[in-house]
């Protein structure tokens, strides 16, 4: 009778040290799943703002038509999308193209090309830690 009241005592025992290693385990399991939350979550939001076309993957205005003509002949538009000048910077880009690979006069569809770009395609501005504090009140803490 006593024997048998011990045994239940260490199965109990077993089964707890079994559930308190199991739950630590989930536990990084669990861990995982807010990251990933959160990197769908900045996707969606990113995609949601704007509206890129099926076909080139740019984003969508009112000057792509021109760029489409003007800028897919050559190379993929993923050159295009994985950079980010100012309007000079996009000038400079064109004129080191129609300089060394060939790329034809714009003309007046320079403007509306440099317009997409630079309102599509500018330098990105990156989130950063907020200045530092000035003029801090510094008061003691008083411990009763
Ligand atoms: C006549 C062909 C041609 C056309 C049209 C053309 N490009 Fe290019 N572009 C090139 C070549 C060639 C390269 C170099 C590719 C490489 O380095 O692999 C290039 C490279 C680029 C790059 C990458 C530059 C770098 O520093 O790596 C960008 C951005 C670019 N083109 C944007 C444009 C834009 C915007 C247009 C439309 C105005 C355009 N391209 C039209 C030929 C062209």
């Amino acid at each position: 009778m006593k024997n048998s009241s011990n045994q239940i005592k260490i199965i109990f025992i077993i089964f707890l040290v079994l559930g308190i290693t199991l739950s630590s385990f989930r536990r990084d399991a669990d861990s995982e799943i807010p990251k990933k939350n959160i990197s769908q979550l900045s996707r969606i939001s990113l995609s949601d703002t704007t509206k890129k076309d099926p076909e080139t993957g740019l984003i969508v205005d009112e000057n792509l038509y021109m760029v489409k003509a003007q800028c897919t002949g050559c190379h993929s538009t993923k050159l295009i999308m994985a950079n980010h000048f100012t309007r000079d910077g996009w000038k400079q880009k064109i004129r080191w193209m129609q300089a060394n690979h060939n790329l034809w006069e714009l003309g007046d569809t320079e403007k509306q090309v440099l317009d997409y770009l630079e309102k599509n395609y500018a330098p990105v501005q990156m989130v950063s830690r907020r200045a530092p504090l000035k003029d801090i009140q510094w008061y003691d803490l008083k411990l009763k």
